[in-house]
C-alpha cells in the first residue's frame, strides 16, 4: 500500500477523521486511528512535543480525506467569522497559512536568509494581531501604567519568543498565542516588589523578592478568568533550567511544560540585548547567541539545539547584514 501525508498542522485535533489514519515509526507504517474515531487534543500535544510532523493516509483515502479537510477548513472559517466578524476572515486565513508555512519551514533540514526574513514578518504580523486580544491590551495598559520597563521589557520577550517557537517548528495558533500571552504577563509578580528593592540588586530582601516574583505572577493572573493553563505553567516556570538548577521548585528536564523553557530563553536574550546597548550591534548580538550556546549544556533542552543558534545565527547576524 502506498501513503499520502498531511501535515498534522492542518488537522483539528478534536475531529472524527474521515478514513484510517497511520503514523511513520522507524520507516514503518503504523495504523493510529480508524475512520471514524477522534484524535484528541492530548495525542496532538503529545506529537507536537515529539516533533511529529505528518500523519498518513493510504493514498486511495486521500482525495476523500483531502475534501473533508477543505469542508473543515471552510467551517472553521465560518465559525471564526460568526464569533469575530467579518472583518476577521481574513486575518483568520492568514493564520492558517502561518501555521502551514512554519510547518513546512521545519520539515526542511535547513534554515536560510529567506526563510528567516518570511518568519520574521510572519511573528510581526502575529504580533500585530494579538494586540486585538481584549486580554493581552487589559493587561498591557495595566503594566504600562504601573512600569514601563517591566512593560517594553515583556513585549520585547514576547516578540522574541514566538519568533524562538516558530523557529523551532511550533506553529499551532494555540500555542503561539499562549506563549505570547506567557510573555506578556511573565513578570507581572515584579509590580508587587517596591521600587527601591527592584533596582538594587544588593538590597537584602532583594533575591526572597525575585525567587517569589513567579509564584506571585501567577496569584495575580489566576484572578483574571479564562487565562489557559498552559500559560499560567509557561508563567509559573519562566526561570527553571533544564538541568534543574533554576527557580522556584528546580524542576528538571521534562518535567518542565515543554514551552516554558522558550520564554525562559527569550527572557535570558532580551534581557542580556537590553542590559548590553553599550556594545556595537555585531557585539551585542554575538554576546547574546553565546550565551543561548553557553546555556545549552545547563539551562536549555537539547531539543533546541543547533537549530535555535542557527535562527539566531540567521536572524540576528546575517539577516541585519552584520557579519564581516
Ligand atoms: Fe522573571
Amino acid at each position: 500500500m502506498t501513503y499520502s501525508k498531511i501535515p498534522i498542522s492542518q488537522i483539528n485535533p478534536d475531529a472524527m477523521v474521515p478514513a484510517d489514519i497511520y503514523l511513520k515509526l522507524n520507516d514503518k507504517f503504523v495504523k493510529f486511528k480508524n475512520a471514524g474515531e477522534n484524535l484528541t487534543v492530548e495525542k496532538y500535544d503529545t506529537f507536537m512535543s515529539k516533533g511529529i510532523q505528518f500523519l498518513y493516509v493510504a493514498e486511495k483515502d486521500f482525495p476523500k480525506f483531502e475534501a473533508w479537510l477543505n469542508d473543515k477548513s471552510a467551517q472553521e472559517i465560518e465559525a471564526f467569522v460568526t464569533r469575530a466578524g467579518e472583518e476577521g476572515r481574513e486575518a483568520f486565513k492568514d493564520v492558517k497559512k502561518l501555521e502551514e508555512f512554519v510547518y513546512e519551514v521545519f520539515s526542511d533540514q535547513e534554515l536560510n536568509l529567506e526563510k528567516i526574513d518570511q518568519l520574521q514578518s510572519n511573528v510581526q504580523d502575529f504580533v500585530e494581531k494579538m494586540r486585538s486580544n481584549s486580554q493581552y491590551s487589559q493587561a498591557l495598559s495595566m503594566m504600562v501604567g504601573r512600569s514601563n520597563s517591566i512593560a517594553s521589557h515583556s513585549i520585547a520577550v514576547g516578540n522574541l519568543a514566538v519568533y524562538i517557537s516558530m523557529s523551532l517548528g511550533n506553529a499551532h495558533q494555540f500555542a503561539l498565542e499562549n506563549i505570547y500571552l506567557a510573555a506578556i504577563f511573565h513578570d507581572y509578580g515584579k509590580m508587587k516588589i517596591p521600587e527601591e528593592i527592584l533596582k538594587n540588586p544588593d538590597h537584602i530582601d532583594y533575591t526572597d523578592h525575585m525567587l517569589n516574583h513567579p509564584d506571585n505572577s501567577v496569584q495575580i493572573i489566576r484572578k483574571s478568568k479564562g487565562i489557559p493553563e498552559q500559560v499560567i505553567k509557561m508563567i509559573q516556570e519562566h526561570h527553571e533550567y533544564w538541568d534543574g538548577s533554576g527557580y522556584p521548585k528546580g524542576l528538571k528536564g521534562e518535567s518542565i511544560y515543554k514551552n516554558s523553557p522558550i520564554l525562559c530563553l527569550a527572557n535570558e536574550l532580551e534581557e542580556y540585548l537590553h542590559t548590553h546597548k553599550n556594545l556595537s550591534d555585531v557585539e551585542r548580538f554575538q554576546g547574546a547567541i553565546e550565551l543561548v550556546q553557553d546555556g545549552g549544556a545547563t539551562k536549555w533542552p537539547p531539543s533546541f539545539y543547533p537549530r535555535i543558534i542557527e535562527a539566531l545565527n540567521l536572524g540576528f547576524i546575517s539577516q541585519r547584514g552584520l557579519e564581516d
